[in-house]
């Protein structure tokens, strides 16, 4: 092993501001597996000129070590546009970096793991958008953030969790086509007038909640304060306190009305907010994104070492998935 990524005394004197951050949730021993690689990619961030933007559901080590920013995919969509590095790595879901490029295509975007993908984005395929345009001539389409360029390219405006509802009623019509999250599509009708044609697409994590297990805890730990997102479906959302985005849910805790508190999402999120919120118990029903799990720190490091792997669009398709996305940055944040 090199000397810079074994654990020497100056790799844990420059990393134990770090370890304060997350030693709650990982081990003393596992640090020192940790600390040489985030040592190694903080330097070598230097050295590339590159950012490293961690989504909320990274684990605590990539999430407080390494990430230049942290967010949600609205937060980390209009940081990834601003962004002045040579090099942005997404430390997040394919569809994530991939925003990142269309909104930012001069510069080097990278994921660490080609893989990480996501249960939403697979659900649909251009096709699928172009039959639902034919079936229902007219009607805009409303597309989740968490999916591939080439549906935001069919699609008249993007949406996220943050804003779902206004991007819906900001169209001004009576019926809008919303893909491809079923339940995501459920919550944002619950809360307008407009007529939402829903697609089946789930997310594979959030569909696992029920309601049967919130109201366990409900039972177990009285008074607790439960916070979902909403790809939730909307009878699990119903019996929640509140519902948002990744990043809103971790906001909503400075006003949560108790300090036993549940994330009903994924497991990192809890990990992760512990260190700016001591003051909280968090009981954890959390399920873990496999997808999210792809990144690592050890392939993080591989992707600065070798600038790999290099998010690639074609300009056209980039231009007309542009569009869609730019319409909903405008909208900006409204959960
Ligand atoms: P957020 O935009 O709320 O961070 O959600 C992204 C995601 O993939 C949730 O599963
Ligand atoms: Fe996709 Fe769900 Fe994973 Fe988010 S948590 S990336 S929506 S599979």
């Amino acid at each position: 092993m090199p000397e810079t990524l074994t654990f020497t005394p100056e790799v844990a004197a420059a990393t134990e501001s770090i370890y304060e951050k997350v030693k709650d949730s990982v081990p003393r021993f596992e640090w020192e597996m940790h600390a040489p690689l985030i040592y190694e990619i903080n330097r070598l961030k230097k050295e590339r000129n590159a950012i490293i933007l961690g989504h909320n559901y990274m684990v605590p080590e990539i999430f407080h070590g390494i990430s230049d920013y942290v967010g949600d995919s609205l937060g980390l969509s209009i940081i990834a546009r601003d962004a002045e590095a040579d090099v942005i790595v997404f430390c997040g879901v394919h569809f994530m970096a991939e925003t990142a490029k269309i909104l930012n295509p001069s510069k080097t975007v990278l994921i660490p793991d080609l893989d990480a993908g996501c249960s939403l984005s697979e659900s649909i395929t251009p096709a699928d958008v172009r039959l639902m345009k034919e079936r229902y001539p007219g009607v805009p389409v409303v597309t989740y953030v968490n999916t591939p360029a080439s549906i935001k390219a069919e699609t008249d405006i993007c949406c996220t969790s943050a804003n779902a509802v206004a991007v819906v009623e900001s169209l001004g019509v009576d019926r809008v086509i919303f893909l491809p999250d079923e339940y995501l599509g459920q919550n944002v009708a619950k809360e307008t007038n407009v007529d939402v044609i829903l697609w089946k697409g789930r997310c594979m994590v959030h569909e696992q909640f029920t309601v049967e297990e919130i109201e366990a805890y409900r039972a177990q730990y009285p008074g607790i304060e439960v916070i979902a997102h909403p790809e939730c479906s909307p009878e699990v959302c119903d019996v929640c306190d509140f519902v948002g985005s990744t990043t809103a849910m971790i906001d909503y805790l400075d006003e949560a009305k108790s300090t036993h508190v549940i994330m009903v999402t994924e497991c990192s999120m809890s990990d992760n907010v512990m260190e700016a919120h001591p003051e909280f118990e968090f009981v954890r029903p959390c399920t873990i994104c496999p997808h999210m799990k792809k990144i690592t720190l050890e392939k993080t490091l591989a992707s600065l070492q070798n600038l790999q792997y290099e998010i690639h669009l074609e300009e056209e398709l980039r231009l007309r998935a542009l569009t869609a996305v730019e319409r909903m940055i405008e909208i900006g944040r409204k959960d």
